[in-house]
């Protein structure tokens, strides 16, 4: 498939899997406009892009605030006149067991990781819709399709984004609308710093590098595939849980068991709630 000329829209481009896609997107000919929070890092990746790709923009955005998006969308639009591709990629990922876990930080999760491609895809998809033809690529996780210790914030977001993009590619296939979803397993960024010695850790030979995930999301958006599992062992992990679900809860809470801690929180309070006299 030829990128030239396609516009195509990247939220978390300023670091990451994301950043690496701008670049690979922008050496393929593409328009790349893409978003962020860090206005130093966007200009970093600013630079980069337009060696190969000299109309592509940079845009402060928080995904997880519909205003903003709402802004970026229409200055996007307004400058080039359409969105071929919308890649939702913007993540976040604290990992801790879920009753430690304070709610704003359960709801920062979900507001970014599912809320922010939704409020992305909502403002997109009446353009795309006019035209009769866009794609909407979610960047989904592993974690989208197994339940993982010390992450189920993350998995109820991820696990959102792949059942809410199964119903997105129903309702969107009549209209010219392509949905893809990419799951990796664990990739080489800065998302796994916080990673604690308390938690099973994957085998380095496991991880993915961000060049390798773009492939894989170039590749789906050419041949249009729906799903991407990648790399080959999860999905052969996937396959056996869905197979054989009971012995692969089983199996797996034999690993996560020794990493889990049995003393009782301390008691969340939430603000905002009333007594009743
Ligand atoms: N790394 C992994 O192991 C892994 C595995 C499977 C799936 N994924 C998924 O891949 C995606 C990219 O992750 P990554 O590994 O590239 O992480 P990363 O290196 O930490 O990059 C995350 C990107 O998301 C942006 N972002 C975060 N919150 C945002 C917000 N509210 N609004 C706009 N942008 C925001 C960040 O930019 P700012 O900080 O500038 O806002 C950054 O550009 C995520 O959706 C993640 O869930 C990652």
């Amino acid at each position: 498939m030829e990128f030239a000329n396609q516009v195509i829209l990247i939220t978390g481009a300023s670091n990451g899997i994301g950043r690496q896609l701008a670049v690979d997107l922008a050496a393929r000919g593409a328009i790349v406009a893409g978003c962020g929070r860090s206005i130093p890092r966007l200009k970093e990746v600013l630079v980069e892009v337009r060696r190969a790709s000299p109309r592509s923009a940079m845009i402060g955005c928080d995904v997880g605030d519909a205003e903003q998006v709402r802004g970026m969308m229409a200055k996007v639009l307004a400058d080039y006149g359409k969105i071929d591709i919308l890649i939702n990629n913007a993540g976040v990922g604290m990992r801790q067991p879920f009753a430690d876990m304070p709610i704003e930080t359960v709801e920062e999760i979900m507001r970014t990781n599912f809320l922010g491609a939704v409020y992305c895809a909502h403002e997109v998809l009446p353009s795309m819709i006019a035209r009769g033809t866009g794609h909407i690529v979610n960047i989904s996780s592993g974690a989208g399709k197994i339940g993982t210790l010390n992450m189920a914030a993350y998995c109820g977001s991820k696990f959102a984004m792949n059942g809410w993009s199964e119903s997105l590619y129903h309702e969107l296939k009549p209209l010219g609308v392509k949905v893809s979803i990419i799951c990796p397993g664990p990739v080489q960024t800065e998302f796994n710093r916080d990673f604690r010695d308390s938690e099973p850790k994957s085998p380095e030979k496991l991880i993915v590098t961000a060049e390798a995930v773009c492939r894989e999301v170039i590749n789906a958006i050419e041949k249009n595939k729906f799903e991407v599992i990648m790399p080959r062992w999860l999905a052969l992990l996937c396959a056996f849980k869905r197979h054989m679900p009971n012995l692969f809860r089983h199996l797996a809470q034999r690993r996560f068991d020794p990493y889990i801690s049995r003393t009782a929180p301390a008691e969340h309070r939430m603000t905002g709630t009333h007594g009743v006299d």
